[in-house]
């Protein structure tokens, strides 16, 4: 029989928190061996044996399930089906880890039809477990997790990343956006280092607002379904619905989210099925 969305979800959480010690054991390590993906974008061995052993446990136990992993993707094809998929991203803020700057977080979401219906993410030096189905809830470490109502910027934290755009007009991009919301007296903004660690920070009304412009779908699978379940909203910054796929995200209570949006200005990165 088809297993239900928290039989998903346990067996996601078992394997997130199976991989842990060998982050961990990994993460003090100093002299870390980096890979670059990209000019400051990086990958380290754990990276890649972490997704490995996430792939193995659930084909094993789900052996009719597609695989989305960030280090198992090539050259930005997905290939995304309706199919029930796990998209994995084994360390969200490889940079961080890298650094032993203790944000980072395993992420494991599950897609049917291409909707999220199942999200785990775990941060194991927090020891924080965020998990989300589909019409069940979101919980941090069992406990029902919300975000704010904030209606005002002066009220709000807002979160972004400066990712991995070096580009002038990409540099020139970020700083109109940040220019742009500081002029309005935004309370503080946080560049963290972790897409997925932010918006479930945002699900559990830690963080009132998080965008981004370059991330993948395995950045934000698990979390979008915990902003839903916790009475957010994720959408394009534009306003309009999010496109998965489309490298860019808002996110948060509905009255920040429309107030952020109208402050952004538009970018039109290629999207990774280009
Ligand atoms: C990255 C982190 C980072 C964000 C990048 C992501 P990774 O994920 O979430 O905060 O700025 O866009 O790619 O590469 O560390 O898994």
């Amino acid at each position: 029989s088809t297993p239900t969305f928290e039989q998903y979800l346990a067996s996601a959480v078992a394997v997130a928190k199976e991989v842990s010690p060998m982050v961990l054991e990994n993460y003090n390590n100093r002299d870390k061996k980096v890979e670059y993906k990209g000019a400051v974008d990086l990958v380290t061995e754990t990276d890649k044996a972490v997704e490995a052993h996430i792939i193995k446990r659930l084909t094993e136990q789900y052996p009719e399930t597609k695989i989305m992993g960030e280090e198992s993707t090539k050259d930005g094809v997905y290939g995304w089906t309706d199919e029930a998929t796990w998209i994995i991203d084994p360390i969200d803020g490889t940079t961080n880890f890298v650094h032993r700057f203790p944000l980072f977080c395993i992420s494991i979401a599950l897609s049917i039809n291409k909707q999220i219906v199942v999200g785990c993410i775990y941060s194991p030096v927090l020891d924080e477990l965020f998990t989300a189905t589909k019409g069940g809830g979101a919980f941090l470490n069992g406990q029902r997790m919300s975000v704010t109502s904030v209606d005002s910027l002066q009220q709000a934290v807002v979160a972004t990343n400066v990712g991995y755009d070096r580009t002038p007009y990409g540099i020139d991009f970020m700083l109109t956006n940040f220019k742009s919301i500081m002029s309005q007296n935004v309370q503080s903004l946080r560049f963290s280092g972790t897409a997925a660690w932010e918006m479930a920070s945002v699900a559990c009304g830690r963080l009132d607002c998080f965008y981004e412009w370059g991330i993948h779908p395995w950045d934000i699978a698990a979390a979008s379904i915990m902003i839903t379940e916790a009475g957010g909203v994720v959408v394009d910054p534009s306003g309009g619905p999010v496109d998965m796929e489309g490298r860019r995200v808002l996110c948060g209570g509905q009255k920040i989210v429309d107030i952020v949006s109208k402050l952004l200005i538009p970018k039109q990165p290629p999207t990774d099925q280009q």
